[in-house]
């Protein structure tokens, strides 16, 4: 069952995600060689609390941290750890934030250091992936139309779209109905009304989509050990187009 929200509730969606966003402009700031994902999740845990918000993740499904932190092969749902990240590596963190009981969820792939040439158009592809879907993220259209511009983007440039996780409405809980493929042929699936509330978070890899899945039961990484990348932003369905509730350009 998909949950609409209101304006008011989707007003208070923005307002989670706007402390997500300051958390991530900060995590922008720390991230270097030498800095563990360990350091970002413990910065994140004390940043959401001066803010009056709460980690939304831990706890989820046994999930202890406050943050996704995956590194190169890793697709997402990497565990922080106290290993520093080094020069070339690039990471992505993924958090949900509760304000006031309304979730807003982003991920963000980051450079440590100078990176590959290869890697740099990873991540340019992955966030010019997602900004396709949003793109298609207005009423009248479906869910399809969103998978399947993000797809034949990132395919078309010669990257492969992760199949085994999917984008999924949000409100209150973290996980609500629909889910939000980021592959698929246009015009299937629910139709997307307006005060619908999704996130779109291709996983981008430079070989193949297939996934592998860690002893911890929550890691997946690429099956080839190639790089993967992420960008997730959460978004409402409005009257007036896509709004992009955790928008870190404005
Ligand atoms: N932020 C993740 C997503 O985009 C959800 C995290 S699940 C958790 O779906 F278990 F890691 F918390
Ligand atoms: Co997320």
């Amino acid at each position: 069952m998909i949950i609409l929200k209101s304006k008011e509730q989707i007003e208070n969606m923005r307002e989670a995600g706007k402390i997500l966003v300051a958390a991530h402009k900060e995590i922008r700031k720390l991230i270097r060689p030498g800095i563990s994902t360990w350091e970002i999740d413990q910065f994140v845990d004390q940043f959401l609390a001066e803010h009056g918000a709460t980690p939304e993740q831990k706890g989820y499904n046994g999930y202890e941290f406050a943050t996704c932190a995956s590194i190169n092969d890793e697709i997402c749902h990497g565990f922080p750890r106290k290993e520093p990240l080094k020069n070339g590596d690039i990471v992505t963190i993924d958090m949900v934030v509760n304000y006031k009981g309304w979730l807003a969820d982003s991920a963000w792939s980051y450079g440590v250091g100078t990176i590959s040439d290869e890697a740099a158009r990873l991540l340019e592809v992955t966030k010019a992936s997602l900004y396709k879907g949003i793109e298609q993220a207005v009423v009248g259209n479906r869910i399809g139309d969103i998978s399947h511009a993000i797809q034949s983007y990132a395919e078309g440039l010669g990257y492969s779209v992760v199949r085994d996780f999917t984008g999924h409405g949000i409100g209150q809980s973290i996980h609500e109905d629909p889910h939000v493929p980021h592959y698929g042929p246009a015009g299937r699936g629910p139709r997307l009304k307006e005060g619908m509330v999704i996130t779109i978070e291709p996983m981008i890899n430079i070989g193949t989509y297939h996934d592998t899945m860690d002893d911890n039961n929550w890691t997946a990484r690429t099956l080839d050990g190639k790089l993967s990348a992420q960008y997730e932003h959460t978004i409402a369905i409005t009257a007036d187009g896509p709004l992009i509730l955790t928008n870190q350009d404005e």
